[in-house]
């Protein structure tokens, strides 16, 4: 058995990142809720159904969910933040920062965040806020020297809220979108 089978099969639950990074914020406690990295076992704890509620998710088998989980965790450069209602036992809201290795500015670390999602039930109740600002505090425990994201135009007020800015002269996003034979799996990453 390869050694990504065995990661698979008995996979013992295992958080994305050491949660001690959590802790050391000092977040205050809500009640009913836990705050807390991304864990292997979370496929069973409505996870993608969660993010299916930003994007197409796909199928995704749990071997395919543990390998990702996994290859994610040994780059040590993903950070996704889930809050769990403990009494249900479901992942209510996620956010995701990516940290970036660069060469400019002096070996800097460059933040993205990414898939931020609210449970459709649990909206309005400043969640949204509150999973977003957990990632802004890690950026700058992590020391990034900046934090970026992207966001559809109705969401730009919900962003700015929180304190990014549209810098003038550099507030353009592009994109090119490629078919899907050429998405990470296939393409041997
Ligand atoms: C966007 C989203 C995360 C917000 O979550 P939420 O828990 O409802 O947001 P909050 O309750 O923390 O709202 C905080 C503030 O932002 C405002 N806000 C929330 N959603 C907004 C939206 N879609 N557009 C504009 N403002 C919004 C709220 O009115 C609130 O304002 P207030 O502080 O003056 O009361 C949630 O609507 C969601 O998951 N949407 C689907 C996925 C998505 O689009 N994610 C963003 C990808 S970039």
């Amino acid at each position: 058995m390869n050694s990504t089978k065995e990661k698979c099969v008995g996979d013992t639950e295992t958080e994305l990142f050491n949660p001690n990074v959590l802790e050391r914020l000092s977040l205050s406690p809500i009640e009913g809720l836990l705050l807390r990295p991304l864990q292997s076992g979370d496929y069973d704890r409505g996870f993608l159904q969660l993010l299916s509620e930003l994007s197409e998710v796909g199928n995704i088998s749990r071997e395919q969910f543990l390998n990702r989980f996994h290859m994610m965790r040994s780059t040590g450069s993903y950070y996704i933040v889930v809050i769990e209602d403990i009494n249900t036992g479901k992942i209510i809201a996620t956010s995701t920062l990516v940290i970036e290795q660069k060469f400019i500015h002096n070996c800097a670390l460059r933040g993205r965040l990414e898939d931020v999602v609210v449970n459709n039930e649990y909206r309005g109740k400043h969640l949204g806020k509150l999973i977003v600002k957990i990632i802004l505090q890690l950026s700058r425990y992590l020391r990034c020297y900046k934090l970026s994201l992207d966001c559809k135009d109705r969401l730009i007020p919900f962003y700015e809220s929180l304190g990014f800015k549209r810098e003038p002269t550099n507030a353009n996003f592009l994109n090119m979108r490629f078919p899907t034979e050429t998405t990470a799996e296939q393409s041997h990453l």
